[in-house]
């Protein structure tokens, strides 16, 4: 990609071309990658209808524009740089030339498994190579894939192929993580039981556990890659066909299945890596984030290799074998830009510099947090002890939904504050409204950040369901896009993200939905109701708490607080467990039957002495009892 903003003022004047003539804008980017055809119109939108279209008409493949459009300079140059879990086994460099041949590969065999354009993949795979192969595979041959992180249960993993209907499965006999062994295959075992759709399973042999492979419907990967051809001409497909699907989390309902098309994300992905981290031809980059979620695929997979960059990848944990795991990485492979959590930067700062402090961190140039608001005292510390004062840290804020960063400072180009993820990128126009709609343009005041112009990967639809998108995300302010997010801007013009204003919680990084866990909650058969809100902790950013009204007062409190976050664990994955269980008599509800979340909230996080209005409250002695009995 040419045209990297790197001044102030050349971003000032980027942005300003960027909203007066955002088609010409974004026609300019997307004239530098490979199409087999032009598109007949560069933008057509209602957000009305949330109908959003880009480059429509224009025939192309992603695939080729992340591989083959670099083999003629780049062939030998590393594409995917990946390091295993266990420290004594080798690292594994793919070049571009290789990772062509092994996506051709595995197009074909997705094609002999009988797998066409438009059919759902799931994959459900451990952070090794052949997840990227196996997801640009299905980029190649016009399949839609839906990644599903490996933390998630057999019942998460289940209801996601049932949505989306998925044909085929991809997954492996199991993956490391620190010292722990996670058994994909029996959890995919577990939710093939009841997903009538899959007609295959691809098994990956990563841990050489044992495991059952089903006659008829599992095949091992590595047989089904001898002998298969190394070529393998990549589908032609429409700018606007479905490229992925990627489930997260609402504030009501079952997780909702985000859908990305082909070309516009693929623009803005690549215009957004190249901006935001200023990357430049010879850097090592690495983006910590698990390709199970939005991060992984925008900035682990596809932003880095639609730019020819090398992307690192990391099979383990940030603490093992010990708690310098990621400052040896970047000393040993001299990783350049450096792309991780808040929830991970608070669990390092937690250990101590000491583990810093014993590896040469001089190769880094640029700093990256994502996931959720940076307090400052991260932050400081990061830029301390990580950067050494001297790396830009670039706070990028953006949403499954967003596709690619949104509001972000571009590495050393324009200014960074601490804790704002700063302004917006050339092509996004935000703002903040008040709770009826009017924009607010006071400094420092807190409202609801929206966007009111499309931008190249804005989502198109939730899978199978318009109207909960158009709902969700279209229908509380009229002819914006609403993020769900919290924030304010300062007199420069600077937005800080304040949170979600919706029920959905961050923790450590990863999207919940409270109605998602409640349910899990209310499966146990002492439980008639549950609410779950956050509370500040202070390693994962947001702690769970539940409260939960029982059919009878349980003998031993432990046992079932322990039943409860075990069917949470059974129900969501591990992430989403409640850090503490309060057995409640009742919930405070208004009048009108709602829970009064903000009180409840109030009480989790220890403000008990102001608890605002709570005159609407049906029974307010309810308040006093939850109160006095706090976990
Ligand atoms: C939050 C992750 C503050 C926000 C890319 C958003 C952030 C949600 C930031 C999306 C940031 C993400 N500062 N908050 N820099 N980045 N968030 O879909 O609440 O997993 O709506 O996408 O994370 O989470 P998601």
């Amino acid at each position: 990609m040419k045209n990297k903003i790197d001044s102030f003022k050349k971003y000032k004047d980027e942005y300003k071309k960027s909203v007066q003539n955002p088609e010409l804008f974004w026609k300019k980017q997307a004239d530098q990658f490979s199409w087999e055809k032009k598109w007949d119109a560069v933008l057509k939108w209602d957000f009305n209808k949330a109908d959003v279209k880009w480059f429509e008409g224009g025939k192309l493949n992603i695939t080729t524009n992340c591989i083959d459009r670099h083999l003629n300079k780049n062939a030998n140059k590393t594409a995917i740089k990946w390091i295993p879990n266990n420290t004594k086994e080798d690292i594994i460099n793919i070049n571009y030339s290789q990772l062509h041949k092994q996506v051709c590969k595995f197009s074909n065999v997705l094609k002999k498994n009988n797998i066409k354009i438009g059919d759902r993949v799931c994959i459900y795979m451990p952070m090794v190579p052949e997840l990227v192969i196996a997801v640009l595979a299905c980029a190649r041959i016009g399949a839609i894939h839906s990644v599903v992180f490996a933390g998630f249960s057999a019942t998460s993993l289940k209801d996601r192929i049932n949505d989306a209907s998925c044909s085929l499965l991809i997954t492996s006999d199991g993956g490391f993580r620190g010292n722990k062994i996670i058994p994909l295959k029996n959890i995919s075992d577990e939710a093939m039981k009841e997903t009538p759709s899959i007609k295959k399973c691809i098994v990956l042999k990563r841990t050489k556990t044992t495991v059952n492979m089903h006659k008829d419907r599992d095949v091992w990967w590595h047989e089904e890659m001898l002998g298969a051809s190394e070529n393998f001409n990549a589908k032609t497909m429409d700018s606007e066909d479905p490229l992925f699907i990627l489930y997260t989390s609402g504030s009501t309902g079952k997780p909702k299945g985000i859908l990305h098309t082909i070309a516009g994300y693929m623009v803005y992905t690549a215009y957004t890596f190249k901006n935001v981290f200023q990357y430049d031809n010879e850097d090592i980059y690495w983006c910590t984030a698990d390709i199970g979620w939005i991060t992984g695929h925008s900035y682990v997979i596809y932003g880095p290799l639609l730019n020819a960059a090398t992307s690192v990848m990391f099979e383990g944990v940030p603490s093992y074998p010990h708690q310098g795991r990621f400052w040896e990485i970047i000393e040993k492979e001299k990783i350049n830009i450096f792309y991780t959590a808040p929830t991970a930067i608070r669990a390092l700062q937690a250990k101590g510099t000491k583990f810093v402090t014993p590896f040469d961190l001089k190769s880094l140039k640029v700093l990256g947090t994502v996931g959720e608001p940076i307090n400052d005292d991260a932050w400081k510390w990061y830029n301390k002890h990580v950067g050494n004062n001297m790396c830009p840290i670039v706070d990028s804020w953006w949403q499954t939904e967003t596709g690619g960063i949104m509001i972000s400072n571009l590495a050393g180009v324009t200014p960074s504050r601490a804790t704002y993820a700063t302004l917006p990128l050339p092509g996004i126009q935000p703002c903040i409204v008040d709770n009826k709609g009017n924009e607010i343009n006071d400094s420092n005041t807190k409202g609801n950040l929206c966007i009111k112009f499309p931008w190249p990967s804005i989502a198109r639809t939730i899978y199978g369901d318009h109207i909960r998108f158009k709902d969700t995300y279209f229908k509380k302010f009229k002819n914006k896009y609403f993020t769900g997010d919290g924030a304010l801007k300062d007199k420069d013009g600077m937005y800080k993200i304040t949170g979600r204003v919706d029920d959905v919680i961050i923790v450590s990084g990863h999207n919940l939905g409270t109605a998602e866990i409640e349910s899990a909650i209310n499966q146990h058969k002492n439980i008639c109701e549950s609410a779950v809100v956050e509370f500040p902790h202070k390693i994962k950013g947001n702690g769970i708490y539940a409260f939960v009204i029982s059919r009878e007062l349980p003998k031993n409190l432990d046992q079932q607080k322990k039943e409860i976050n075990n069917l949470i664990s059974s129900n969501i994955g591990p992430i989403a467990k409640a850090d503490k269980i309060q057995f409640v008599e009742g919930l405070p509800k208004t009048r009108s039957g709602k829970i009064m979340r903000r009180i409840l909230r109030k009480i989790a996080s220890g403000k008990t002495h102001s608890l605002g209005d709570t005159s609407t409250l049906l029974d307010s002695s309810i308040v006093d009892k939850i109160k006095s009995n706090r976990e």
